[in-house]
């Protein structure tokens, strides 16, 4: 199936929005200075899913966490991506079927889901376009 050129330009720091690939909803999420440091902040080897940031996004784009939105226990879609929506207790998203909390990271920090959002293949096509799949 094609990969998707998505606009990122518009998205400030802090906001995220929800595209589809592949019939399935992916978050695009700018994380701020704060949320990073949060992020990379967490000792790794106390997860349960061990990944850093640094893993789970692209070199010199730190700020910029792709992610699939889809739950990784039983395939919800979390919260957290539209402005006022739960974000969990971990800040990034939670979903709200079995009560999952993932972090700044999109990593699973509390409830049923056995690992972190996925992170689809991507890559920058420019300083604000970026191709999924
Ligand atoms: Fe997300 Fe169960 S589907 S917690």
């Amino acid at each position: 199936l094609a990969s998707i050129d998505v606009d990122v330009s518009a998205i400030e720091p802090g906001q995220a929005i929800k595209s589809v690939w592949r019939k399935q909803p992916i978050f695009i999420r700018n994380l701020t200075p704060q949320e990073i440091a949060e992020a990379n902040a967490v000792p790794v080897s106390s997860l349960r899913d061990p990944q850093t940031l640094a893993e789970r996004t692209k070199e010199g784009k730190a700020n910029w966490l792709i992610t699939m939105a889809v739950c990784t226990h039983l395939g919800c879609v979390p919260l957290g991506a539209a402005e006022g929506e739960n974000k969990g207790e971990y800040g990034g998203y939670f979903c709200p079927c079995h009560g999952s909390h993932y972090d700044t990271a999109a990593r699973i920090r509390k409830g049923p889901a056995p690992l972190n959002l996925e992170v689809p293949d991507y890559e920058f096509t420019s300083d604000t376009v970026v191709r999924i799949g």
